[in-house]
């Protein structure tokens, strides 16, 4: 029986291609900067066995009705937005993803994102560095208390959860909304349940920890922005399209809230004229919160191992339609 061919679709960690190349021959797009062409993935796809995708790479109808004979998506990620999961489950090809191995990294990133909005880090720096700093004055940079405050999170999967447990150690009070109640786990966290607009209304932190889906598309909106406290502080580290970009903006130049934290746009990358970049009490960066290198590498790791699993014919360790692999 010939080896398996895979198509990877970015450079990977060593230690991901030392996983696949005993057990696959590779092509690899190996450029760092940008994604494979449409059209490039869309020839690749005919000739292999396995994929191993990142979240930029759209793997839609078109991608698998090309592909001949495609056993594997495996997506470097813990999100799978970016694949048409019914499409792959009719077409028979197992998706995988790389859940728990980021959670802490990414919980670690929001609470930065929180630290930093709320007491205007960024501003500082700048300016520190441009010599503005003339004296001591009383409000100068002044922001807000992230101790004792009220985090209200959006969304309790394992990285909500995890930025809950950070939480404690600033003894904040932390409530919920998620559409499946996690009784379990209020207990546990020492945690509370509120309706969605109530979380939105009282909390001084809110942090979105929600998959993308046609359910959460712009959860958080004019309306939603529009309860929130003047001195609140918002926090995506999920998927741009949960919250509505513009809106977001408006309420941060109108100052209906204090300043937010974002790792996750709409159009990614964000272009460089956005107006909400334009904002002072925001702060941005290039969808990293998972990105540290250990995470990264032990998430290049897993997506290989699913890979591989797959082409071996086992059941991987993070199927996300397992129904392919039971039927
Ligand atoms: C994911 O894994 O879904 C992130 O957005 C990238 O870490």
């Amino acid at each position: 029986m010939s080896r398996p061919r895979v198509y990877v679709t970015r450079r990977l960690p060593q230690p991901a291609l030392d996983i696949i190349r005993p057990v696959a021959d590779v092509t690899l797009w190996d450029r760092e900067d940008v994604p494979p062409p449409r059209e490039v993935l869309l020839r690749e796809v005919t000739q292999v066995d396995g994929l191993l995708t990142l979240l930029t790479d759209r793997i839609d109808g078109e991608v698998m009705d090309a592909a001949r004979r495609l056993k594997v998506v495996s997506n470097f990620a813990v999100g799978f937005d970016n694949i048409d999961i019914p499409v792959a489950t009719k077409h028979r090809i197992v998706v995988t993803n790389t859940p728990e191995v980021l959670t802490e990294t990414v919980a670690d990133f929001a609470f930065c994102l929180m630290l930093a909005a709320a007491r205007r880090l960024v501003e500082a720096d700048q300016y520190t560095r441009a010599g503005s700093w003339k004296t001591w004055e009383p409000l100068l940079l002044a922001g807000q208390d992230v101790h004792r405050a009220t985090l209200g999170l959006i969304g309790l999967g394992r990285i909500g959860s995890a930025v809950a447990r950070r939480a404690a150690g600033f003894e904040m009070r932390v409530m919920y909304y998620d559409p499946f109640r996690r009784e379990d786990l209020e207990q546990n966290l020492h945690i509370d349940y509120r309706p969605f607009p109530d979380v939105l209304r009282q909390a001084d932190f809110i942090s979105v920890h929600v998959p993308l889906s046609e359910q959460t598309r712009h959860l958080i909106g004019r309306e939603q922005f529009a309860l929130m406290k003047p001195t609140a502080v918002f926090v995506n580290t999920s998927r741009g399209p949960v919250v509505d970009q513009q809106a977001l903006t408006e309420a941060l130049a109108a100052r209906r809230i204090f300043a937010a934290g974002i790792d996750v746009f709409e159009r990614e990358p964000v272009p460089a004229g956005d107006p909400l970049l334009v904002q002072e009490n925001v702060i941005v960066a290039p969808h990293i919160a998972s990105a540290s290198v250990p995470t990264r590498i032990r998430m290049a790791t897993l997506a290989a191992e699913n890979l591989v699993t797959v082409l071996q014919g086992k059941r991987p360790p993070n199927p996300v339609n397992p129904e392919v692999l039971n039927g």
